[in-house]
């Protein structure tokens, strides 16, 4: 495949090569061997349209560990701001070389259509309301590494679903790789073709949770929303943040999961984001290696010395 633009286009073998290959990767790295020639004289362009600090910074780093070139291009300072559209925006980074363009904009759809224009093989770093496929892979990496196979493995997924692509690349790559996932919401927070999806849908958590492996708390992105579809900071949190006494009812071996930015106090009680439990840095780290996993497959690096 040249893109990653939706965690839809990866068959169950795609995933698991992506899975295995940040694996490996992830073994050469606690050999202490921190930079890889795989990828030298490619050129990987961040384009980022909207704010980020996991993504953009792992994805820098993903392609500097495999020795590539890399561009860092904010929307914030450039000549968007003088009316550039992303056709034109686009095709200026084609002409400066670029064999992979990381993209993250405020609007569903954006990396699609860049497929369109450039050569380069195109990654969605976050695309409005619609999909977050790296994000997915470092969360299935980060489960896999702590529970093994995902087959049958139990995830919920707490929160804003509504406004989530983490959410939606999440159940749809944790579908293909053969976990149930039920989503848990306030019944406003859930978009309207959720039915759709293959998952479960529930609004009771504290009847979810004793039969969870993996608990992820969504970010409420209230920039993104209307005050008239919120309840109250306080009320959300005593129906669906996940404190000390909700942690209590889960399994001795279940994990939580937050892709950060996190609302402390609010989703997440700080102690729960803190224990040990809690994979949140671990999955930052997670990020990196998942990321050198798919640049190192769509750029088809050179041989990582057998490993692979
Ligand atoms: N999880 C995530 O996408 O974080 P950033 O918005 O900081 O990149």
């Amino acid at each position: 495949k040249r893109h990653l633009i939706s965690a839809a286009d990866l068959t169950r073998d795609d995933a698991l090569l992506i899975l295995d290959t940040a694996d490996e990767l992830a073994k050469i790295s606690e050999r202490s061997i921190k930079k890889l020639p795989t990828l030298r004289g490619r050129t990987v362009v961040n384009l980022f349209f909207e704010d980020s600090t996991r993504t953009r910074i792992s994805f820098e780093a993903a392609a500097k560990r495999l020795s590539a070139d890399v561009i860092n291009f904010s929307a914030k300072g450039s000549s968007v701001s003088k009316g550039e559209s992303l056709k034109d925006t686009a095709l200026t980074l084609e002409a400066m070389g670029a064999d992979a363009v990381v993209i993250r904009h405020g609007a569903s759809g954006a990396p699609h259509r860049l497929a369109g224009w450039v050569r380069g093989s195109v990654v969605n770093a976050g695309d409005g309301t619609h999909e977050h496929p790296t994000q997915a892979l470092l969360d299935a990496f980060t489960m896999r590494r702590r529970l093994g196979p995902l087959d049958g493995r139990k995830i919920t997924i707490v929160g804003d679903v509504l406004h989530s692509r983490v959410a939606r690349s999440n159940v749809l790559l944790l579908a293909t790789l053969g976990a149930e996932v039920t989503l848990v919401a306030p019944p406003t927070l859930f978009p309207v073709q959720v039915d759709s999806w293959p998952c479960e849908v529930s609004y009771d958590l504290d009847a979810v949770l004793p039969k969870s492996d993996v608990v992820m708390m969504l970010r409420v992105q209230r920039e993104r929303m209307n005050a008239a579809f919120f309840p109250t900071e306080r009320e959300y949190s005593r129906r669906y943040g996940l404190d000390r006494d909700r942690v209590a009812k889960m399994p001795d071996h279940a994990i939580v999961m937050h892709p950060g930015p996190m609302n402390r106090g609010m989703e997440i009680a700080a102690e729960v984001a803190d224990s040990p439990r809690s994979t949140i840095v671990e999955q930052v780290a997670n990020g990196v290696t998942a990321r050198m996993a798919v640049l190192y497959l769509l750029l088809g690096g050179a041989d990582l010395g057998g490993e692979i």
